[in-house]
């Protein structure tokens, strides 16, 4: 059962204010190919495709002289951990499963190693779904947080994804995995 769809999410100011600033296209794309690497490694596409949409929402913009500053983004960087606490207020304000809340958190928390001292990161199924999703989107120089889309094109996309994954919940497989 899901207490909330991704188009809930997508469509709060706050979600909107955050996946603006890291980019829509990339979160919308790292969804989709959530979706498809859920399927794929038996994990729920649930949590993996809201882990997904909010995985960069903890970004925060690194500028010096109006320029975007790499070698200041690496030093300080700790957008995991800022976007998995506000994804995880997000989600329980607006009515998410606590333990589903919980667990999507973690996936943003631990979606990448970038701010670990040894940069040694044992993942969950869900986690690691969630951090190859992100890698299939990839662009060099972080050029994926700069791709554009159509505000419009955007909701429908997620609109459709919610329709997979509610039409998923209901097959099959996913009844065996629960
Ligand atoms: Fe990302």
């Amino acid at each position: 059962m899901r207490e909330i769809t991704l188009t809930q999410i997508f469509e709060h100011p706050i979600a909107q204010k955050y996946l603006k600033r890291s980019g829509v296209a990339h979160a919308v794309a790292v969804s989709y190919h959530a979706f498809r690497l859920a399927v794929q490694h038996q994990v729920n596409p649930d949590l993996a495709t809201k882990a997904a949409l909010l995985h960069d929402i903890g970004h925060y913009e690194w500028y010096t002289d109006g320029k975007w500053d790499y070698e200041k983004y690496k030093k300080n960087d700790i957008h995991a951990i800022k976007g998995a606490e506000r994804a995880h207020k997000l989600l329980i304000r607006l009515g998410e499963n606590p333990q589903a809340a919980k667990e999507i958190a973690l996936a943003i928390l631990l979606h990448t190693d970038s701010y670990l001292p040894d940069g040694e990161l044992h993942q969950r199924p869900l986690q690691k779904v969630v951090r190859l999703a992100d890698e299939a989107d990839e662009e060099p120089g972080g050029n994926h947080h700069y791709r554009e889309m159509d505000d419009q094109l955007a909701l429908k996309k997620i609109q459709e994804l919610d329709e997979k994954v509610a039409e998923f919940l209901n097959t099959e497989p996913f009844r065996q995995l629960g």
